[in-house]
């Protein structure tokens, strides 16, 4: 995106998180990085997920892909969408889509979805719990939005579909291709493709939620305590009513709970590592054979860029001085001096530059063949 057409300062101070923003076509030049006939090929695929929607006088159905090939030309005339989550870890010219909304964390970035529809289909008013920019590939769509909604929002009586049982549009908008809706969490929207092949990409974001975090974060505590550790009161005291449980015994039992819970160096780093789970292992890049350290030296006796697998994800936290705790796909390094630094340009770009510098770097050249080896990341092909 041109910086001088959109300015993420901006966009973070008044909208992101508080009210939709309409971004028109802030690209230098847009064309759509993926034919409508390549997205209904990933929908027939085992192991992409997508849905169809489907609209028979006026109600909505959905049924979950893979779809036969067949599918899309049973469909008739009446409306229809088709959704595929995850196109960026399948699509190099979707994946770079992301770049130019890494003014957001990697670690707040979920996933491209693409949804391609005819002529007034749409998936009906909803809201979802994330932020997302609605980028229009191709073709028109008029967007509406209405006021916050809560838990307390009227849903209609529907076994698949989470759409509003009552939506009041307060804004709307005809997007063309380029063109950006930003539209944050609880805000309900509504999008009606105008004509056939309306193309329409997701940039998906995830929070964690409270009862996510309390869980997950409950049981690492629980796999590495000592599940025998009792509670102890050797300065018992003499007590007026054997009945009472007194306030020093709560104070006991409780920071029994809360003291491993309250360890933020331990949370930063268990974080960083669950964060960076990757939601689709299976697309794999690590190579038949795994490499050592005199291989990646060989591979790299002039500089070469290392890619990002577009399904992994990487984030770093700031230890001590010149130290950060790198995570990728659920594992941790421990990243000191030219390493960090390394780790560093690893997290801020897709592709990074790597030569004699930080091959001299044993460390450096420990993780990135772990990272070879993981399929987190290659060397790019010289062509
Ligand atoms: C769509 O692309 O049709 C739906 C996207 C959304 O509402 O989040
Ligand atoms: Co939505």
């Amino acid at each position: 995106m041109q910086v001088s057409k959109f300015q993420a300062d901006l966009f973070l101070r008044d909208c992101w998180q508080k009210k939709p923003l309409l971004i028109r076509n802030p690209w230098a030049t847009w064309s759509n990085p993926l034919e409508p006939d390549e997205l209904a090929g990933l929908a027939c695929e085992e192991g992409v997920e997508s849905r169809l929607i489907t609209q028979a006088h006026g109600a909505l159905a959905l049924e979950h892909g893979p779809f036969a090939e067949t599918r899309f030309g049973d469909l008739g005339g009446s409306p229809w969408t088709l959704l595929v989550q995850a196109v960026d870890h399948h699509v190099p010219e979707v994946s770079a889509l992301l770049e130019s909304f890494r003014f957001i964390p990697n670690w707040r970035i979920d996933d491209v979805m693409v949804s391609y529809a005819v002529d007034n289909a749409g998936v009906g008013a909803h809201f979802d719990q994330y932020d997302v920019f609605l980028i229009q590939g191709l073709g028109k769509r008029r967007w509406q939005v209405g006021a916050p909604c809560d838990e307390r929002t009227e849903l209609l009586p529907h076994e698949d579909l989470r759409l509003l049982a009552n939506f009041e549009p307060t804004q709307e908008w005809i997007l063309e291709p380029g063109d950006i809706l930003y539209v944050p969490p609880g805000i309900p929207h509504n999008g009606i493709a105008i004509g056939d092949d309306c193309m329409t990409y997701s940039i998906g974001f995830r929070a964690p939620s409270h009862d996510e975090l309390v869980v997950q974060w409950s049981e690492h505590i629980l796999d590495r305590a000592d599940r025998d550790h009792h509670y102890t009161d050797p300065a018992l005291a003499l007590q007026d009513n054997p009945g009472e449980i007194t306030a020093e015994a709560l104070d006991g039992l409780h920071a029994m709970i809360t003291e491993k819970l309250q360890d933020r160096e331990e949370f930063a780093r268990w974080f960083g590592q669950y964060n960076s789970i990757p939601k689709n292992a299976d697309i794999d890049w690590a190579p038949e054979v795994p490499i050592d350290a005199a291989d990646l030296r060989a591979l790299v006796s002039a500089p070469v860029s290392l890619i990002r697998n577009p399904a992994s994800r990487f984030s770093f936290i700031r230890e001590s001085a010149g130290a950060v705790m790198l995570f990728v796909d659920g594992h941790s390094y421990a990243c000191a001096d030219e390493c960090a630094l390394f780790a560093e340009r690893l997290c801020a770009s897709d592709d990074t530059s790597i030569g004699l510098k930080e091959m001299e770097s044993q460390s450096t050249v420990a993780v990135i063949v772990a990272l070879i080896n993981l399929g987190s990341v290659e060397i790019a092909n010289e062509d």
